[in-house]
């Protein structure tokens, strides 16, 4: 047992869970059914010698769960996420995905199935969003808040990052310097980086559209329980889906051709 010191900060870089504080060097989170998973998937990662998580150190007398603090910057602005810092963020996918060989693919543990409809090759993050990686000195170094890990496929993780990082998401929905990006660009940059083979770069937006279908009625039905995700949903987080779902349609084609 992790001994809780007084001194405690609220971090709210989160959207989701209620609580997360840093005292001293480490964080403290409230636990789930999953923490027991995530913990055995962080202590893989330690013996695999990837840095680019934060390490378990146990269990304070709250009952909270004890981590790791890792110092920098999460949640950078997507304006700020330069082409060399997307190449970074796919090398350190590439990195954890690789470190988390051996490690179990059972969904015994884990809460929700695979995301993908193909048989799992990965134990993914699932949610590498701008809020859940940390930069320093300008790079993507380290990822955090592994509550939505299970097996999964790498290409679906990559597809999620991609959502969140390239992104995939309507003109709209992005902050206004990116209006006119060249998503298409993007993405490539991004699989090359990763070394996305050329199997799953042809079934990559496929599975972009089957996500925003899936992510639209998880997100609903956990809308409908209340709490943080009811706020999300209230604040557009559905429409922003839909939207994105829209625009893919129209410039798949084109998208496609940058991929293949
Ligand atoms: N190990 C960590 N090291 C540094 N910052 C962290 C760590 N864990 C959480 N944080 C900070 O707290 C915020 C919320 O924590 P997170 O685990 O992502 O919770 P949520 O489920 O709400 O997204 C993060 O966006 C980040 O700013
Ligand atoms: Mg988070």
């Amino acid at each position: 047992m992790v001994a809780t010191l007084l001194h405690e900060i609220p971090l709210e870089g989160g959207d989701v869970t209620d609580g997360v504080v840093r005292v001293g060097d480490t964080v403290r989170r409230p636990v789930s059914a999953s923490t027991p998973a995530v913990h055995a998937l962080l202590r893989h990662l330690e013996v695999m010698g990837f840095a680019g998580a934060p390490r378990v150190l146990g269990v304070d007398g709250l009952g909270r769960e004890v981590l790791t603090y890792l110092p920098g910057v999460s949640g950078v602005r997507l304006e700020s996420v330069t082409d060399e810092a997307l190449e970074g963020l796919a090398r350190l996918l590439r990195d954890y995905h690789d470190a988390t060989a051996g490690f179990p693919l059972t969904l015994d543990g884990w809460e929700g199935g695979s995301n993908d409809d193909r048989a799992p090759d990965v134990l993914g993050h699932c949610d590498l969003t701008p809020d859940n990686v940390i930069f320093r000195a300008g790079r993507p170094y380290a990822m955090i808040d592994f509550d939505l890990a299970r097996p999964t496929t790498r290409l679906f993780d990559v597809v999620t990052t991609l959502r969140h990082w390239a992104p995939i998401a309507d003109p709209v929905d992005r902050p206004p310097l990116l209006r006119n990006l060249d998503v298409g660009a993007r993405l490539r940059l991004f699989c090359d980086a990763y070394g996305v083979p050329p199997r799953d770069r042809r079934r990559l937006l496929e599975l972009a559209r089957l996500r925003f279908q899936r992510s639209y009625t998880v997100m609903r039905g956990r809308a409908a329980a209340g709490g943080n995700w009811a706020k999300m949903w209230a604040g557009g987080a559905g429409e922003r889906i839909r939207r994105a779902a829209a625009w893919l349609d129209v410039h798949e084609d084109e998208l496609h051709a940058h991929l293949v």
